[in-house]
């Protein structure tokens, strides 16, 4: 039999499966998911729901989401005050999907698509897996975007595709209002769609807008948005995108069919109908997050100012040393962000005591602990 060698492509053919360790330890604070199981009331309303639409399985689902779409439109109108309809939305498989549609809607080659490091990991493999021509520009000391040099960069390199992501990850920091209309506006002088990534908006501190706001007044926004972060619902994979239908229509292109399951679009429309059983949660972890970011400043860490569910500090000489220890302590935190840094997903007040012992625990960081 001869050899069979898969004719992957070239540029693909050193690469690894992105992700973060999945490890089975008691306190799992890497991947930024709300700690908290779904209510009981609510994961009982899911499973009703799913039971009742289990026969229609063997019809394909609403490839236009129709309902869901209408129902996320609903949530944002209470969560944000903004007023959108269900065709200003757009529902995949996860804010990821979402995004990768993005980039085969408005990305490809000769085109290229611009972030502001340190973001988010999974930006550069939407633009390789497009063959999109991906540039990054280094954010300020604070993590805020050096706007003068994004308006430069924007009008130079005249992107389709500018990703800005607030609250940011690994950061956490917002971008200011003032900072995303230069940016929009520069953006609109080149024809760019700019993405604000709000993965994290529910946990804002309050006086922080969301770009939503501006929506009306940009034709070239897109807001993204996700369930899996205050919705606690990363395992149902649901992301969203809010902008002009015009741009909308144009991820309507490129979806695959069907690709939004019925299961998935009850449990999300579930989900949107029981969202008040969730403003506990989203309030606590934000209360959360102030006193782990004041405890870690008051152990002499460098705090990043969080507007989302984890917090970046540092600045370690060997932050994989901390990490492992942490680990061997039944704790999993995140090695990422600018070298010597940490992330820490904020958990339950539990899983944060452990968190707080262990780090205490963890060889080396109180001399360390540097700013
Ligand atoms: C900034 C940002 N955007 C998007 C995502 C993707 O989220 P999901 O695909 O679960 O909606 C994440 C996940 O961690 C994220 O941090």
């Amino acid at each position: 039999m001869s050899t069979f060698v898969p004719p992957i492509r070239a540029d693909l053919a050193n690469e690894v499966p992105y992700g973060a360790p999945q490890l089975d330890v008691p306190v799992r604070l890497n991947v930024n998911e709300n700690p908290f199981a779904l209510p009981n009331e609510l994961a009982q309303a899911m499973g009703a729901a799913v039971a009742a639409i289990a026969p229609e399985l063997n019809r394909y689902p609403d490839r236009e989401a129709v309902e869901l779409r209408a129902e996320l439109a609903k949530y944002l109108n209470s969560e944000s005050g903004v007023v959108v309809t269900g065709e200003q939305v757009w529902a995949a498989n996860g804010s990821n999907e979402v995004m990768h549609q993005l980039f085969l809607a408005f990305g490809g080659p000769g085109r290229t698509a611009i972030s502001f490091d340190p973001t988010y990991s999974m930006y550069p493999e939407y633009a390789r897996d497009t063959f999109t021509r991906y540039l990054t520009y280094a954010r300020n000391d604070d993590f805020s975007v050096d706007v003068a040099d994004a308006v430069q960069a924007i009008a130079a390199e005249k992107p389709s595709i500018v990703l800005l992501t607030s609250p940011n990850n690994p950061t956490g920091t917002a971008v200011a209002t003032a900072d995303i209309i230069a940016i929009l506006e520069a953006g609109l002088a080149v024809n760019a769609v700019v993405v604000v990534d709000e993965a994290y908006a529910e946990f804002r501190r309050a006086g922080t807008p969301s770009a939503l706001e501006l929506l009306a007044m940009y034709p070239n926004l897109m807001v993204s948005r996700t369930m899996s972060k205050a919705f606690g619902l990363a395992g149902a994979r649901l992301g969203y995108a809010v902008a002009s239908t015009q741009l909308i229509d144009a991820l309507r292109i490129v979806r695959l069919p069907y690709h939004l399951s019925t299961v998935t679009q009850v449990v999300a429309v579930t989900a949107l109908q029981h969202a008040d059983l969730l403003q506990a949660q989203v309030a606590t972890l934000r209360d959360e997050r102030d006193a782990l970011a004041q405890w870690l400043e008051q152990q002499g860490y460098r705090v990043a100012q969080s507007d989302a569910n984890f917090i970046l500090f540092g600045t370690f000489e060997d932050r994989d040393v901390v990490w492992q220890s942490l680990l061997d302590q039944g704790v999993l935190i995140r090695q990422t962000g600018p070298k010597g840094w940490l992330r820490v997903s904020v958990g339950t007040p539990e899983e944060n005591d452990r968190f707080r012992a262990a780090l205490q625990q963890a060889p080396g960081t109180e001399q360390e602990a540097q700013g």
